[in-house]
């Protein structure tokens, strides 16, 4: 298949690339440049150019969404908010039939439910709470909900927790990593990320319950908090790294974190 991969030069992007690269032709598009070992095509992109994203949408068959932008409210809502616009824009004027979303958990299961709630699951109702990331991401997935509605486009979020390494659960935005004090029992490794990506290409349409569904992305937790079974049974994804295993770092001695993405 021919995937559009929105913002695909942050953390995640690069797991994305790997678990998809083999069997699908990727245009990778970001803001920034990709990193020296990508070889593949790449765009100069941003999200919330709507025109650029239809343009860009041109043969493909499903738009993959990975942008983010986290701090400023104008920004934030035009990244989060107005990219899944020009996303849903660019399915519905080039008839691509399914867009992958991605979000942090807590755009739909916000303070309200974290802190009170056990078992929590992706069909609950929305409640992002105020924060500026989860809200505007909230609100994003709101436009991919209505266009979903109305254009008959299938629209499959993502929702992670923590993403880290499996040999250096510090990440690129820790500095030090203290053992086994590094780390949220919700972890999952950025491969495991990248191929819950692959599993929403490549789901079958007849499997998919509705045209709008919503995931978590998390490994077998022991406490039950989040609940993964939703990802598990329709998409069909198993994570390889568990939380036993990434709490005693039982994968280490890793080659350098980009060198193994690409
Ligand atoms: N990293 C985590 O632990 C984590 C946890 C939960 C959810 N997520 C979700 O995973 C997805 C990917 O996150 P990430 O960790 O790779 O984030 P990141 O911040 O590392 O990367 C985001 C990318 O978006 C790009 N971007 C910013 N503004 C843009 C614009 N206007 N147009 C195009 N691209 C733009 C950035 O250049 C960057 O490459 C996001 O949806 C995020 O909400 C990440």
């Amino acid at each position: 298949m021919n995937l559009l991969i929105l913002g695909g030069n942050g953390m995640l992007g690069p797991w994305v690339v790997r678990a998809l690269k083999n069997k699908h032709n990727i245009l990778l598009t970001d803001i920034n440049d990709p990193h020296p070992n990508y070889k593949g095509e790449f765009l100069k992109l941003s999200v919330d150019d709507t025109q650029g994203v239809i343009n860009a949408s041109k043969n493909m068959d499903m738009i993959i969404n990975l942008s983010v932008l986290r701090p400023d409210r104008k920004l934030a809502f035009d990244v989060n908010t107005m990219g899944n616009y020009s996303m849903m824009m660019a399915a519905k004027e080039n008839k691509i039939k399914r867009v992958i979303n991605t979000g942090p958990h807590y755009q739909l299961a916000g303070p309200q439910y974290e802190e009170w709630d056990h078992n929590l699951n992706p069909d609950m109702p929305p409640a992002s709470g105020t924060r500026l990331y989860a809200h505007t991401k909230a609100l994003g997935q709101e436009v991919c909900r209505l266009f979903s509605n109305y254009y008959d486009i299938q629209v499959l979020t993502l929702l992670y927790y923590n993403m880290k390494h499996h040999w250096d659960l510090s990440g690129p935005e820790a500095s030090n990593t203290v053992y086994h004090n590094d780390m949220t029992p919700y972890t999952t490794s950025w491969i495991d990320c990248g191929t819950a990506i692959k599993s929403a290409v490549e789901v079958s349409d007849d499997k998919l319950p509705s045209n709008c569904e919503t995931f978590f992305v998390l490994p077998d937790i022991p406490h039950g908090k989040f609940n993964n079974q939703k990802i598990r049974n329709i998409l069909g994804w198993k994570p390889k790294y568990h939380n036993e295993g990434l709490w005693n770092k039982e994968w280490r001695n890793p080659p350098d974190r980009l060198t193994e993405a690409f």
